[in-house]
């Protein structure tokens, strides 16, 4: 096999599905390497519920990444995005995104909304590149190595999505 059939055989392996606690050791691990602040595994078995969805990325078997969204009325609140450092700038953030807002959007979901550190560059040209556009600012949203930092507050119309 050539390495472009091999990337191929790679890439078909890839798949989104829903997240299941056997997930939980994986996930910590990735969530440990993405984060200044990681949630704890409490946090995220506590995100098990009816109006979550939990998705992960997995590749061939082997977890990659993940993102958490909670439907409020009509508002889809991504909470976490989170890829491997091992498979990132591959596509795996923007394929969990555009898989989510799918989703949301055949659920009914009107909004999708976020927040992001305002110094999380990487993530916020993801989401803009994604069509996602800044409404403002929550000031000391998140803990910092040094105090607080600000959060942008970004939002997607999955109406006309
Ligand atoms: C942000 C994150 C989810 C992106 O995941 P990823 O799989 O690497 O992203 P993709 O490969 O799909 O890249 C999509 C776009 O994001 C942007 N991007 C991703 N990583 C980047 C980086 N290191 N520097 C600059 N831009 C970056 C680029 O616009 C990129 O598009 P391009 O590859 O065409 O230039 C990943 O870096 C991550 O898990 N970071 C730690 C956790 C985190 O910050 N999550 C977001 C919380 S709001």
């Amino acid at each position: 096999m050539n390495r472009l059939q091999y990337d191929q055989v790679r890439q078909n392996d890839r798949v989104i599905r829903p997240m299941v606690s056997g997930d939980l050791p994986a996930v910590m691990d990735i969530e440990f390497q993405g984060y200044s602040h990681p949630w704890n595994e409490t946090v995220f078995r506590d995100c098990f519920r009816e109006n979550y969805r939990l998705w992960a990325y997995d590749c061939g078997g082997v977890l990659g990444g993940y993102a958490i969204v909670a439907y409020l009325y009509d508002e889809a609140h991504l909470l976490n995005l989170c890829v491997a450092p091992a498979v990132r700038r591959e596509g795996a953030g923007r394929q969990l995104l555009r898989h989510l807002l799918a989703h949301a959007a055949h659920e009914g979901m009107e909004q999708g909304i976020l927040e992001v550190r305002a110094s999380n560059q990487a993530a916020i040209d993801l989401y803009q590149s994604e069509g996602f556009r800044v409404i403002g600012q929550r000031p000391g949203y998140y803990p910092a190595p040094e105090g607080r930092e600000d959060a942008i507050v970004m939002t997607f119309d999955l109406s006309s999505a």
